[in-house]
């Protein structure tokens, strides 16, 4: 399924007995053997044949006879919340031919605005017993909002029913960040303030609003992408290593991370908003939504207290990137001589991790220049998919969720408290915004308050032009 197809409000019903039985083969095949859940959803589409050839960015274009067969399947009903029939008739035509005991996903890939008026449609049609519900980004725009609408979803669907959906979640290389963690003894033991002086995850973008001003505009970069979902790769990284990968262990340890972030301080946070963004068809004249945000945010516990975590994403800016760089502290280099022309970016080890499909991780270091003296020069270890393995990635963010909440696994998908914590730390920020600064399209972002923001770090994006 790809991320438009996910995004259109239709109704969606799937292949019966191949995607029923395979998904009960895997119920069983996990629970048996206890195989680690990131092992699973590659094998699950491929025995399918509908993600076959991995194009691209590490997506597939649907094709084959399962793909056929399901798509023959697509239907279109409309309801509101006073006319449900028509798609309650709709679902139960569709659950008739498939036959058997059909389970119901519904994606509620609508404007933030409608989500509790579909929720409560859903449930004065009787639709909800027994089905799961997929809830869009953003999940409220403040604290109280989000309270509400957990209340309305929780008054008609239970927990185990919801998925909240954020697709970096289900990004591959995000995935990867567990077991680049927790299945090796080379990274954990140095992944913390020991060791580590500051974390980046920074997702400037070069595209602009994309005809999105009715959501964007009272949206802005913060709730569109640092609290939905910078903050959940931010999770990821920051988590304490869990018992083991199963819905439960997982999102309880992104959860004491988000419990132990600091409120934002508003010292720390800088807006900016593109020139030209007010001609943009759709925005509000004098509008004060900022397309950029970055912040600084603190985890107040014994791995990272003290290191800074800077998120930053913002539209129109000079390059696309999606990367979380771990920046290690300097070691006493008194017997090494070094000379900063080779060493641009300062003397620190960094962990790079590039989250945009494909994906890579990139390990910096200072090595020995050859020669007959010690001369240091930067050096890196690089780690790309198709070096290591045969297989690419076929499953974009949204295909891979999508499927997981199919197969009822929650793992990647966020709790209702930890939602509200973030949206509850980021009250500051939302109470008293600081002023928007302009910038140059194409540019990186209002300076100097970009570089103030990190100071005495750089926000660093080797290959991106990026000016540090
Ligand atoms: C979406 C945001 O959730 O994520 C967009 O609403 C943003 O503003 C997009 O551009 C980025 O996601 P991707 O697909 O580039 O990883």
């Amino acid at each position: 399924m790809t991320r438009d197809i996910a995004r259109e409000p239709c109704l969606v019903h799937r292949d019966p007995e191949r995607r029923i039985s395979h998904v009960q083969d895997h119920r069983r095949h996990r629970s048996r053997q206890r195989l680690p859940r990131s092992t699973c959803p590659e094998a699950r589409c491929n025995d399918l044949g509908i993600f076959p050839a991995p194009q691209g960015r590490g997506t597939g274009k649907p094709t084959g006879a399962s793909w056929e067969a399901f798509q023959r399947r697509l239907s279109f009903a409309s309801a509101d919340p006073v006319h449900t029939f028509p798609l309650v008739e709709a679902i139960a035509r569709a659950e008739q031919q498939v036959g058997g005991a059909p389970e119901r996903l519904f994606h509620l890939a609508v404007p933030p605005a409608a989500f509790e008026p579909t929720v409560t449609m859903l449930g004065a049609a009787g639709l909800a017993r027994g089905s799961r519900l997929i809830i869009e980004k953003p999940f409220g725009t403040d604290l109280a909002s989000a309270r509400a609408l957990n209340q309305t979803v929780h008054a008609i669907f239970d927990e185990s029913q919801v998925f909240r959906i954020d697709h970096f979640l289900g990004k591959e290389s995000v995935d990867n960040i567990l077991a680049f963690r927790f299945a090796n003894g080379l990274f954990e033991p140095v992944w913390n303030r020991q060791h580590i002086a500051y974390v980046q995850i920074d997702v400037p973008e070069m595209v602009a609003i994309e005809g999105r001003a009715d959501f964007y505009d009272h949206t802005g970069a913060y709730r569109d992408m640092i609290v939905t979902h910078l903050f959940q790769v931010l999770g990821v990284v920051a988590m304490e290593p869990p018992t083991s990968l199963d819905a439960r262990h997982l999102r309880d340890e992104t959860a004491k991370v988000f419990d132990a972030l600091k409120p934002i301080d508003v010292t720390h946070v800088v807006r900016g908003q593109y020139a030209g963004y007010h001609n943009e068809p759709g925005v509000t004249p004098g509008s004060q939504t900022e397309t950029l945000a970055a912040v600084r945010a603190e985890i107040d516990n014994w791995r990272w207290a003290g290191v800074p975590f800077f998120l930053r994403s913002g539209k129109r800016l000079a390059a696309s990137r999606q990367l979380v760089t771990l920046g290690f502290h300097e070691p006493p280099l008194r017997m090494l001589p070094i000379h900063s022309k080779h060493t641009p970016n300062g003397r620190r080890n960094e962990i790079a991790i590039d989250f945009a499909d494909p994906g890579s991780i990139t390990v910096r270091f200072l090595a020995k220049e050859p020669g007959a003296t010690m001369n240091l020069g930067a050096a890196e270890m690089i780690f790309r998919y198709a070096d290591s393995f045969r297989a690419a990635n076929t499953l974009e963010g949204y295909e891979r969720l999508i499927l997981d909440a199919m197969l009822g696994d929650q793992s990647l998908f966020t709790l209702a408290a930890a939602v509200e914590r973030l949206w509850d730390i980021s009250t500051p920020l939302l109470e008293n915004p600081p002023p928007i600064q302009p910038y140059a399209p194409d540019s990186w972002g209002p300076q100097p308050a970009l570089n103030h923001l990190t100071a005495p770090y750089r926000w660093h994006l080797p290959g991106a032009g990026s000016p540090s």
